[in-house]
């Protein structure tokens, strides 16, 4: 892409409205435009990003053979009537009328649509196990809409269900989820650590919040701090071994972490003082078991081995992905502006000609960017006739985590200048060099 080319609607000043880095800093990036109140359009950089995180979630989805589907965000009220949450939910759901007086709602959440598709398709244990998801829109109408996209009224979700014969099976099914969302989260620069949480409108015992540590949180959380030693890293999982994955699901949570809804001081007492810590969290995902609170309530059965039917055993399981832009913007941005992970940046390294219209400059930068793209890389190529420094600034402001910087000086030397944008440090390397490098970053990412 050329900057020239771009819509980067980058703005000068501080946005007003921004109480939180994040906000402020994805409003002056021009990723994000309001709409309304907690309604957002997603400028094309900012688009790109959320479709970079959606990617990471379906392919680590895909590992644990949990299938991807799309349900539609407007659901008729029937359904919510028959779990009984029609009433329960109150004033997050937003209700609509359809022309023929039909009682109709935007999805806050959709247990009771896939629950519904499952019944009237599945009748066998020999169908399980069974995992359904999507990335779809939700709508909450929040009392308190605030933070940009962290809080939002609607917000883009995966909500993931499995559908398990037994409740061991299902415990599985949850293990399996901690798994996938622990690489996730790693693969998109986070840490996220598991918390103890409360389960909320949706129901359940067992349920987990992942965290995200930053000091505009939400959430209160209290922790021991060997947890945030622990990485998962690339370890290679064998998804239908089901000690693997309860192994790491005890490896993660059974340290004290929980939030303020399940803080229990005379458990956190037990904690070596030197080890407890209290901090503030970002909420980015959350698992739940259930059991049958739905299967139960819309006679969703199968017919297990000894021919007798019975409810399933369910779990939901969501990641806020649009409420990751922000929280990876709290997590990592300095006071020129973001830093992208690796992992979801929109363009693998941007190219900044200093001396825009000369010859030489222009043709190398040229030949820079035809390589990238070569490659398979997606290089930004900053050719706007502007000052080396207004360019710096916009570079710094947008994140990429790399940087190749050419002018003729350089040129005559045969070197450009590969800087990190974590760091600052920056080398004098020969393009090709440059061009091997950014391959080699992002080799495997
Ligand atoms: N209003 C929102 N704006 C953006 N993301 C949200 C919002 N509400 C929930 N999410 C994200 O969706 C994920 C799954 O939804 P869940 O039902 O667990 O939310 P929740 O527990 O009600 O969230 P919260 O406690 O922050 O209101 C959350 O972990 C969070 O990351
Ligand atoms: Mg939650």
């Amino acid at each position: 892409m050329r900057m020239s080319r771009y819509f980067l609607p980058v703005l000068k000043e501080t946005p007003r409205e921004a109480q939180i880095v994040s906000h402020r800093l994805m409003l002056q990036a021009g990723l994000i435009k309001q709409a309304s109140a907690g309604i957002y359009s997603w400028l094309p950089m900012g688009y790109k990003i959320l479709r970079r995180i959606e990617q990471i979630v379906h392919e680590e989805q895909a590992k644990a053979g949990h299938l991807a589907m799309l349900m539609p965000t407007i659901q008729s009220a029937d359904l919510w009537r028959e779990s009984g949450r029609y009433d329960a939910y109150g004033d997050e759901m937003l209700r609509i009328k359809d022309r023929g007086g039909r009682d109709m709602l935007f999805t806050p959440t959709a247990e009771e649509l896939v629950t519904d598709i499952f019944r009237a398709h599945v009748n066998s244990y020999k169908d399980l196990p069974l995992t359904l998801y999507q990335i779809q829109w939700k709508f909450r109408d929040e009392t308190r809409p605030r933070f940009g996209v962290m809080r939002g009224r609607e917000f883009l979700m995966k909500d993931g269900y499995n559908f398990d014969l037994t409740q061991e099976d299902a415990l599985h099914a949850y293990n399996r989820h901690l798994v996938t969302y622990l690489r996730t989260y790693e693969r998109m620069g986070l840490q996220a650590i598991p918390m103890r949480a409360d389960s909320g409108p949706i129901g359940g015992e067992d349920t987990h919040e992942f965290l995200v540590l930053a000091e505009t949180g939400e959430s209160e959380v209290f922790y021991d701090s060997q947890i945030t030693d622990l990485t998962f890293g690339d370890r290679d999982i064998d998804f239908t071994d089901k000690a693997a994955c309860a192994a790491v699901l005890e490896e993660f949570t059974s340290r004290y972490a929980r939030t303020d809804e399940t803080h229990d001081e005379a458990v956190f007492a037990q904690v070596p003082e030197e080890r407890r810590r209290t901090a503030r969290g970002i909420e980015v995902g959350q698992i739940f078991y259930f059991g049958t609170k739905y299967s139960d309530a819309m006679g969703a059965t199968v017919q297990g081995p000894d021919g007798k039917s019975v409810p399933v055993h369910m779990g939901s399981h969501g990641i806020g992905v649009s409420r990751l832009l922000g929280a990876i913007i709290e997590a990592s941005h300095d006071d020129k502006g973001i830093i992208w992970p690796e992992g979801v940046t929109p363009f693998h390294v941007g190219i900044v000609n200093l001396r825009q219209g000369d010859g030489e400059t222009d043709a190398a930068c040229e030949d820079l960017y035809a390589k990238l793209k070569a490659r398979g890389l997606d290089p930004l190529y900053d050719d706007r006739d502007e000052r080396a420094g207004a360019k710096f600034g916009t570079m710094d402001l947008i994140g990429l985590p790399w940087r190749i910087t050419v002018g003729p000086r350089g040129l005559k030397s045969g070197v450009v200048e590969l800087t990190s944008r974590r760091t600052g440090e920056s080398e004098e390397i020969a393009p090709e060099e440059a061009i091997a490098r950014i391959a080699a970053i992002y080799d495997g990412i």
